[in-house]
């Protein structure tokens, strides 16, 4: 299987903190944004990567990761998104890198306090389709939504609703069988000129392809808002001083 991270965009949302630099860049506590999703990539067991760059300081990713060996991966690539064309347009980049495996796509924005690693094997036993990741929040109108039917199943996703058909957010993590390419080749621009990747979950549903798991651990979306990304730092730093005590009072007790 392989990995996707996407990290382009202008990061206008937490403007200034991104008028000169790549929104993945930034810090988040000790470590810079971009390192949470390839540690939670890699520890599925995912050895190489394509990261997707665009917008400011792209060629720093260069810089700050090399060829992603002290990651423990064996390949890190990269591609560059020109255009604000959206996630699936992002995606659709790395047709020849996924090379007809399974991949998992990571916003590099989305950083989770839970390991992916039991998601990821219920989607490696699947046969084919895709698998997206949900999370209940208190207010889901900045994502895609889940509408159930009477019985619980997804009857659709809608993409960022005023009125939400449910609490069920979308995480920004995907995870799809190659197929994904020919679906996002009929995909038409959506109200903000992007390709949507709701659209994508949404044609997977519609051939009755789509599963999900449910996100348990914090979910932080860090580039949603100054303050989603302040909130994301405070969180961050409670979840590793919490997790340090905790091997620190594990180590006492044997
Ligand atoms: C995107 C997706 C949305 C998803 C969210 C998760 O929103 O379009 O469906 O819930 O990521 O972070 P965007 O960041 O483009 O506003």
């Amino acid at each position: 299987m392989k990995g996707v991270i996407l990290a382009g965009g202008l990061g206008t949302r937490l403007y200034p903190l991104t008028k000169i630099t790549n929104k993945h860049l930034l810090p988040v506590y000790d470590e810079p944004m971009i390192y949470y999703p390839i540690k939670s990539l890699v520890e599925t067991g995912i050895d190489d990567i394509m990261i997707v760059c665009g917008g400011n300081q792209a060629g720093e990713f260069l810089r700050l990761l090399g060829n992603g060996h002290e990651f423990g991966l064996k390949h890190l690539n990269y591609s560059y998104q020109k255009n604000e064309g959206g996630i699936a347009e992002a995606l659709g980049l790395c047709k020849h890198f996924v090379d007809g495996d399974k991949v998992i796509v990571f916003l590099g924005d989305n950083i989770i306090g839970e390991s992916l690693v039991k998601a990821a094997q219920e989607f490696r036993k699947q046969d084919g389709g895709a698998r997206i990741l949900l999370k209940e929040v208190d207010d889901p109108t900045d994502y895609g939504v889940v509408k159930f039917t009477a019985e619980g199943a997804i009857e659709k996703i809608i993409e960022k609703p005023k009125v939400p058909p449910s609490n069920f957010a979308v995480v920004g993590i995907y995870m799809y069988d190659s197929n994904v390419f020919d679906i996002i080749e009929t995909l038409e621009p959506s109200d903000r000129n992007e390709l949507e990747i709701t659209d994508v979950n949404n044609a997977y549903l519609r051939i009755g392809k789509l599963k999900y798991s449910s996100l348990k651990g914090f979910w932080a979306d860090a580039g949603a808002s100054v303050e989603a990304y302040y909130q994301t730092i405070r969180i961050v730093r409670n979840f590793k001083l919490n997790s340090k005590k905790n091997k620190a009072r594990h180590l006492t007790t044997i």
